[in-house]
């Protein structure tokens, strides 16, 4: 038996149950992994409050990202042995000691990233990777807009833009998260408590507004996110901290100029191993260069994962979160 955090029915942060799980022998095309960091992120949120269903049923292991080494491998797993360090985004199963995972889903670490940094990015950074290469193509001269910019996945597509040469406007909600948003390569930061966003982007910008904006808060950055936007720009609509987006006409979006949105997410873009793969990897040379550093500030014990999940949801901690088993 090993320690994890299981949900048995949704709801706040108190259905969150540290308690003994078995985890068997892999099965076919299965691994074992001794985890050494679990990551939290915002859809663990989703999960745990019936915002998405489990795909596994009731009760589930709370979590989707982790890193750790391969303790046992299950027949027809050929390119993963025991003692591998890998690295991972697997819809749930994260929050324990050990579990088992689809090999191919796995990605092998290379020496200079450690578990810690693995746990704290492999969700975050790839999902920057796709939303500033792919998504949108991010290049010397882009305007970005990037709410939620002392976050876990804004501190990590900040710094990213600013490397790929953009200039990056990002939106926090205190003093002490805009001094954390210019570190993490904003070249300008508004605090969105305090001011209104749409009208300080047009004056930063000289009335140009911006090439495209990435939007992970949701409901309460929706319509103004659009007025930020140059005609044919892109809004990138990538999650809901704030609650979803309500239903809206999409004449809207010819009045605001000609404009696109897409509501993307990361499994999508990396479905295919070689994805997978490529969008790992990117995200490991610009972490290994040192270009972008993965803030890994926020870490709390297994056992105190509902403490996690408060604090993520009460908007008290930046960069990103782990778990230690
Ligand atoms: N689509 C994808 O592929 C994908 C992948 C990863 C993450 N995501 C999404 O990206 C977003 C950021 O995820 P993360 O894990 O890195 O979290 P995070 O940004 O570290 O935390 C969320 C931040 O959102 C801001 N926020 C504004 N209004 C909020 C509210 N009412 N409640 C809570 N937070 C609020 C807070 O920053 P301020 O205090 O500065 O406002 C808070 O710190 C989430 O929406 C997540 O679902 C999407």
């Amino acid at each position: 038996m090993v320690a994890a955090v299981r949900v048995h029915k949704t709801g706040g942060p108190e259905v969150l149950t540290y308690e003994e799980v078995e985890v068997p022998a892999p099965a076919e095309g299965q691994v074992k992994i001794k985890q050494h960091a679990c990551g939290v992120n915002f859809i663990d949120c989703y999960f745990r409050s019936g915002l998405y269903p489990s795909p596994a049923g009731m009760p589930f292991v709370s979590g989707n990202e982790g890193a750790g080494e391969v303790t046992a491998v299950g027949p027809g797993v050929t390119d993963l042995k025991v003692g591998d360090r890998v690295a991972y985004v697997v819809g749930l199963g994260g929050y324990a000691q050990e579990r088992l995972a689809p090999a191919e889903r796995m990605v092998k670490l290379p020496d200079n990233i450690s578990y810690e940094q693995a746990a704290g990015m492999m969700l975050k950074g790839m999902t920057a990777q796709y939303l500033l290469n792919r998504t949108f193509k991010v290049e010397k001269g882009t305007t970005v807009l990037m709410h939620a910019a002392a976050g876990g996945v804004g501190q990590i597509l900040c710094q990213w833009a600013n490397h790929l040469g953009a200039t990056v406007i990002g939106t926090v909600g205190s003093p002490e998260k805009a001094e954390l948003a210019k570190q993490a390569g904003c070249h300008h930061v508004i605090n969105y408590s305090e001011e209104d966003f749409a009208a300080r982007v047009k004056e930063i910008t000289g009335g140009k507004l911006c090439d495209v904006v990435y939007d992970g808060i949701g409901k309460t950055t929706f319509p103004a996110s659009l007025d930020c936007l140059r005609p044919l720009g892109y809004f990138v609509s990538f999650g809901s901290a704030s609650g979803q987006v309500e239903a809206f006409n999409i004449n809207i979006l010819q009045t605001k100029g000609s404009l696109f949105a897409t509501r993307p997410t990361l499994n999508h873009y990396v479905a295919k191993r070689e994805d997978l793969v490529a969008t790992a990897n990117d995200l490991f040379k610009v972490v290994g260069s040192g270009a972008v550093k993965i803030p890994v500030t926020h870490k709390y014990a297994l056992k105190d994962a509902r403490k996690a999940h408060e604090d993520l949801e009460a908007r008290k901690t930046t960069g990103s979160v782990i778990l230690e088993p």
